[in-house]
């Protein structure tokens, strides 16, 4: 039974080092987010995502972490963290920290202890094989940087030491079992650092790569599954209210393995990635459904969606994201009015959506090279953009100190810019979400079912007894249906109900109730 403060929840994720920074280094911090919690609070959003912000040599923007205790000193000290706890709590928000669970950083203390030669309570804290010239069984591995014989695995980037949970199915001599002393010393030491932080008022945590934990797991990752079942009854016990947030991309899975929600995300050609952003292969043409015209279909959506939906949603919730810093905002090649319908389907769906720092004004993707690791993600991970002041009022630093540039462009949108125009999409994501603050069918739990999914025609969906429309093509679009006493309560672009007829001007979305 997940926390009840998820049933109408909204995430606004925050990359911190580029959404306020207070003090003038040219980096957000998190007196910054704490200073911006009304605004975010007005965008109708009542949870927060914050990518780890945890001590780190940065070679992969704080994924890889060095003290899973210790706020970074950039983005200030621990005990501003907690009035970012006690300060939203008081405007009835919560938080959520992310929770890097399969690696550390290769300078995180437990790993400089597990590379010495010496046997020592660290030895086993990572996977290592028997010797430095024994490869690590189809793992990736790093041989030769370390004084003890023995090549170790990696989770991810080189930087990034695969912590060791043990092997669900052992094949050589160096693979202990998930019930190894060590596989279950990791265990406890991960429930330690949870402890840490909800102890001190975090309300829960964003997992990474939560699939990674056990190795040689099986297909139905049975072995990762029960580490985290086994976290959740600690959870249970300790702290009920927290909640856990995968990484895992496999809701069925993910949910039933423990979690309360698992993101649907943009895996290449996959359902999600077809509403917003199948572009990925210069081959071929963007169908991606919310384009104007492109002839996307819902179903290449639906047909993995439902399936999901319905085998899960009486255990936890799908999360439907804007973006998220590892993949190119929706603005790269979606206009303003296509981002308003896409927004409007993806928080009028069920489960908790998230909406990602600067998607609620259309914040541009920058090619712009590679920082922290981010590669190709850099481009989503610029500064807010807040007003016309310098650095678009993210800092009042010296331009060359930013952290990345701001986006140069003259036309580029600002809060500012965009609160005082009515039709802005700043002031439509308000809306929207200020509509599912108070239709209790709108949110996680409503009902979900699918009326008119047929390409070329409107996609109508049904939210407990509300219905819902959208059109996101040139060409004015009706259909017949039951409409019975229901009237237009929301409406994008134009909409009318006449004689039992639904009419939905170009580009549209309407509620009816
Ligand atoms: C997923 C995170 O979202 C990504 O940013 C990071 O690089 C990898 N996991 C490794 O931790």
């Amino acid at each position: 039974m997940s926390a009840q403060w998820l049933k109408d929840a909204v995430f606004y994720e925050i990359y911190p080092q580029s959404f306020y920074d207070t003090n003038g280094d040219g980096i957000g911090d998190l007196n910054g987010i704490t200073e911006k919690l009304d605004y975010i609070k007005g965008l109708g959003c009542n949870a927060l995502w914050i990518n780890p912000c945890f001590d780190s040599p940065f070679k992969d923007a704080g994924y890889d972490v060095r003290d899973y205790k210790k706020v970074a000193e950039r983005y200030g000290t621990n005990e501003d963290l907690y009035r970012l706890f006690r300060t939203a709590h008081q405007k009835g928000m919560h938080v959520v920290l992310d929770l890097v669970a399969g690696h550390t950083s290769e300078e995180h203390e437990w790993f400089r202890e597990s590379q010495k030669a010496e046997k020592n309570e660290f030895s086993d804290r990572y996977i290592w094989t028997n010797f430095c010239f024994e490869p690590a069984d189809g793992l990736n591995y790093v041989a030769g940087e370390s004084e003890r014989s023995a090549a170790y695995v990696l989770n991810f980037f080189k930087c990034q030491p695969a912590l060791n949970y043990g092997f669900y199915r052992v094949n050589r001599p160096w693979q202990k079992p998930m019930e190894h002393p060590a596989a279950i010393a990791t265990r406890e030491a991960l429930k330690d650092v949870m402890r840490f932080w909800l102890s001190h008022g975090c309300d829960g945590f964003r997992v990474d790569m939560a699939a990674s934990l056990v190795k040689n797991d099986d297909d139905q990752k049975t072995g990762t599954s029960a580490v985290w079942h086994d976290v959740r009854r600690m959870l249970e016990l300790e702290f009920p209210d927290a909640v856990m947030i995968s990484e895992w991309a496999d809701p069925p899975q993910a949910l039933r393995a423990g979690f309360d929600i698992d993101f649907y995300l943009n895996n290449r050609y996959n359902g999600y990635s077809t509403l917003l952003r199948d572009y990925d292969d210069p081959e071929r043409e963007d169908h991606s459904y919310f384009k104007k015209d492109a002839g996307g279909n819902i179903n290449r959506f639906l047909d993995t969606y439902l399936r999901w939906y319905e085998d899960t949603k009486e255990i936890g919730y799908i999360s439907l994201i804007t973006c998220n810093h590892d993949t190119r905002r929706p603005a790269y090649t979606l206009t303003e009015d296509e981002l308003k319908l896409a927004y409007a389907f993806l928080f009028t769906m069920p489960g908790v959506p998230f909406l990602y720092y600067g998607d609620e004004i259309g914040m541009k993707y920058q090619e712009i090279p590679t920082k922290e690791g981010g590669y190709f993600r850099t481009g989503s991970r610029t500064p807010m953009q807040w007003d016309s002041n310098e650095n678009l009022g993210f800092s009042t630093g010296d331009k060359e100190d930013l952290y990345l540039p701001v986006d140069p462009s003259p036309d580029a949108p600002t809060v500012a810019s965009q609160e005082s125009d009515p039709s802005s999409l700043l002031h439509t994501v308000r809306e929207i979400l200020a509509l599912r603050g108070r239709e209790k069918e709108l949110q996680a739990d409503g009902a979900f079912s699918v009326i008119c999914s047929e390409p070329g025609r409107p996609f109508v969906y049904r939210r407990g007894d509300l219905i819902l429309a959208v059109n996101p093509d040139s060409a004015e679009k009706s259909l017949p249906i039951a409409a019975g006493n229901r009237k237009i309560i929301y409406k994008i672009g134009k909409a009318s109900l006449e004689n039992g007829l639904l009419k939905l001007g170009t580009q549209s979305f309407t509620v009816l109730k």
